[in-house]
Parts: structure tokens; sequence; C-alpha cells
């Protein structure tokens, strides 16, 4: 048996003029912060981070405020919680992997800041698992393996080396609402959460590509002059 192949949806962020689009970045961070985040960390992302996909100073002032953080030692010695600032990295759903471990059946939930780069497969990987959840065993699993069985507290995925996963299904269609009233379907949000990693994993991309138009544009400009110059050079000699 063979499963499916990867789904490819379409990425704004491909190819040479490829760029991200702000207003779907906006629509992940909804996903991920109401979803995604009571379980995963965002490594080395601060709030002041979300300034870069459009958000005002004052809203992810607002938003960091959502949000306490430890601090401290005081003046005691003890460490206390306040509500964090732009400046402050993105929370922390566990205390400690132990912690982590013991919610979700033994395994820590994995940072997914750089998980968009760290996965063969990249943001496809990422929007075929997120879809990938089956409530029974495929006919095509069982062929190759007749003796497949899900582990106790696993789910079948699709796309998952192994096929269980300590992560649950996540995306179910009207979950969650949606600022700009975007429509939210499991497709949706998987799509909008996938290029919000797909931002975190790589916030240069467009500053990268831009360099990248610029040398080829330079090359070829570069190229012409000494192309006229070598014909200038040699028009006499026969
Ligand atoms: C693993 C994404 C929500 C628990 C993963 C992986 C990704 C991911 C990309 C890595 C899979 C791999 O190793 O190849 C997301 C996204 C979420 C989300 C985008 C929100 C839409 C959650 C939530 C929980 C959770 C809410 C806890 C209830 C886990 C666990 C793993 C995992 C335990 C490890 C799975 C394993 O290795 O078996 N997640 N996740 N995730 N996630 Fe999530």
């Amino acid at each position: 048996g063979e499963g499916p192949g990867l789904k490819r949806p379409y990425w704004s962020f491909e190819g040479v003029f490829g760029g991200y689009d702000e207003q779907q970045l906006r629509r992940g961070w909804e996903v991920y912060a109401q979803v995604c985040k009571s379980c995963h960390v965002l490594d080395y992302m601060h709030y002041r981070n979300l300034e870069q996909i459009g958000f005002t100073e004052d809203e992810v002032k607002e938003i960091a405020a959502s949000f306490e953080v430890e601090d401290g030692p005081d003046e005691w010695g003890e460490m206390f919680m306040r509500p964090a600032t732009p400046m402050d990295e993105f929370a922390k759903p566990y205390e400690n992997d132990a912690i982590a471990k013991l919610a979700n059946g033994g395994v820590v939930p994995p940072n997914l800041s750089v998980m968009a780069r760290a996965r063969d497969g990249g943001a496809d990987y990422i929007y075929s698992l997120m879809l990938g959840y089956r409530d029974e065993v495929p006919e095509w699993v069982l062929e190759h393996d007749p003796n497949f069985e899900l582990p106790a507290g696993k789910s079948f995925n699709a796309y998952f080396p192994g096929y269980a996963i300590s992560m649950p299904q996540q995306l179910f269609e009207g979950i969650l609402e949606y600022p700009d009233g975007t429509e939210p379907s499991a497709e949706q949000m998987a799509h909008d959460v996938t290029a919000f990693l797909q931002w975190a994993a790589e916030p240069e991309l467009e500053d990268r590509k831009a360099l990248g138009r610029y040398v080829l544009v330079f090359l070829l400009v570069l190229t012409a002059l000494l192309y006229a110059y070598k014909r200038e050079i040699w028009k006499d000699a026969h």
C-alpha cells in the first residue's frame, strides 16, 4: 500500500518574486495563539516581532500584555509573574519538559519556530500533517503491514513517519473566528498557520529574494557592458 503524497497548496512565498501575505500571517498568528500555543513553544520569537507582520506597536503591546511571563528574582529573591511586554520572548506553555511530557503521552511537543525548515517537505509537510488525520487506520497501511495497530493514546496521521502521532487532531472547521472574516475551514487554518510558521522560520526570506533579484539584474547589466566593450575593442580586427 502507498500512502498519499504530500499536499502541495499554493504558497505566496514560493518563486523568485514570492513574498509573504501579511493578512495571511496575521490569520496564522491567530491560529497559533488560539490552538498551537497551549502545547508548542516558538523559541527566539519576541512579541515585538509581530510588528513585522503588520500589527501596530499598540496592538503588539496589547497582545503581549495578555500573556504572563515569569520574572525575578525580586528584592526578596522570589520569582514572580507579570504581564509580558513587546521585548519579551513568547510565553512557554509548560514549566519544564517533564511536565510537557506528562501532558502529552510521554512526548514533548517540539519547538515550532524552525519546523518549516527542519522537516523534509517544509511547508507542504506541515500543511499535510495538520490535515492528515484519519479516524480509522486506512486500507493502504494494513495492506503494507497487516499487524499495524495504533498504540493507545496515539492518533493516526497519514503523513507522520510511522503514522502514530502523539498530537491529536487540532483543526476542525469553525473552532475560531478570524478578525478579517475569512471562513475558518480546516484547510484555511492549516494554510494560514503553516505560512505563519514559514515566516517564523525564515523572516528574512523577502530580503534574501530581493537581494537575489538585484544580483541577477546586476550580472545581466555587467554581462551586457562587457560584451559591448569587447566588441568595441575588437571592432577593427579582421
Ligand atoms: C508535533 C504542529 C498544536 C502536541 C507537532 C509537529 C508539528 C506540529 C509540525 C511536528 C511533527 C513532526 O515531528 O514531524 C502543530 C500546529 C498546531 C499544533 C501547527 C496548532 C495548529 C498542538 C497542540 C498540542 C500538540 C494543541 C497538544 C495538545 C504535539 C505533540 C507533538 C506535536 C505532543 C509530538 C508528536 C510526536 O512526536 O508523536 N505539532 N501542533 N500540538 N504536537 Fe503539535
